[in-house]
């Protein structure tokens, strides 16, 4: 079981309309952390009990960056924390991305939120070939943060509003089409992971899957979070995203009907 653990907000910044970038304080309880993991954050609040999981974008020495979407009452919470507040986090959690030191063409792909935990997968692929791609319905994020690690981020809005006009998944086909790949790391919203699975089925390439569930306990033992993935004798088993997952690989994820 993981501890609580008390950090202090250190910056929070809106940094798109309704997504603010949080930093808090890395104090030595966290441990190592791999990207992908994510912190389970209390969010204070009238009868909110349940912790909110929230990736863990990117590491530095002294912080943790987090990108919080707003999307309802815990979040909303999350976003509104001032500097010097202090949070109550469960974390790291999860398994986090698994990275092999073979493989050397990657392609990294995001879409909205799901563009967060990606950064510091980035970091930690330091020196091999990354193309990245980040998707949004409108105004883009983290691009210049993306920038700093690998040149030539090519992102796709839905509004057309910034690059190319369309889904993230049709840079994904081309950069598989046009360029060897050895794997292809995601995480975003349930019907683009989709699309990255029957692509990659297609094109016969391997993929690490980031998905999202919702959560309560966060740590393994409530069974809310549990998906459906392929199995060898039975055909199926159940996990739970929390402490199995988040990320699974791509041929082996059952999405819902
Ligand atoms: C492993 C993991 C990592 C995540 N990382 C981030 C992150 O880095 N940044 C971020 O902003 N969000 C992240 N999320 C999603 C975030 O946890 C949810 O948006 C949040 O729990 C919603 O809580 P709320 O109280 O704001 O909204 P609620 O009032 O509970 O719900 C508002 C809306 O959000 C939807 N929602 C609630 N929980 C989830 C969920 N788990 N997944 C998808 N939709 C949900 C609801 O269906 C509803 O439409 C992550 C989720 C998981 C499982
Ligand atoms: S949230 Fe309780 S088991 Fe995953």
């Amino acid at each position: 079981m993981k501890d609580r653990m008390f950090c202090k907000v250190l910056s929070n910044v809106e940094i798109a309309k309704d997504i603010h970038k949080l930093e808090i304080e890395r104090i030595d309880g966290f441990g190592e952390i791999k990207p992908g993991q994510f912190l389970h954050i209390k969010c204070g609040g009238e009868g909110l009990l349940l912790r909110r999981p929230i990736s863990i974008s990117y590491i530095e020495k002294d912080r943790i960056g987090l990108i919080i979407r707003r999307a309802g009452k815990g979040t909303k919470l999350l976003c509104d924390k001032k500097v010097g507040e202090t949070l109550d986090v469960l974390g790291p959690l999860g398994n986090g991305f698994s990275i092999d030191d073979e493989v050397e063409k990657v392609i990294v792909i995001g879409g909205g939120i799901g563009t967060a935990p990606l950064l510091e997968l980035v970091k930690s692929l330091k020196g091999k070939d990354i193309a990245v791609l980040l998707g949004y319905r409108d105004e883009p994020y983290l691009v210049d943060d993306f920038e700093q690690w690998v040149k030539g981020v090519k992102v796709a809005t839905e509004d057309g509003s910034f690059g190319y006009k369309g889904y993230v998944t049709d840079l994904l086909e081309e950069e598989i089409k046009n360029n060897r790949v050895d794997i292809i790391y995601a995480c975003g919203p349930e019907i683009m992971l989709k699309k990255v699975q029957d692509i990659c089925n297609r094109y016969k390439k391997k993929s690490q899957l980031s998905i999202e569930e919702r959560m309560a306990c966060g740590v393994g033992a409530c069974l809310v979070c549990t998906c459906k993935v392929k199995a060898e004798e039975k055909g199926v088993k159940y996990v739970r995203t929390c402490k199995d997952g988040p990320v699974f690989w791509g041929d082996e994820v059952m999405f819902h009907e």
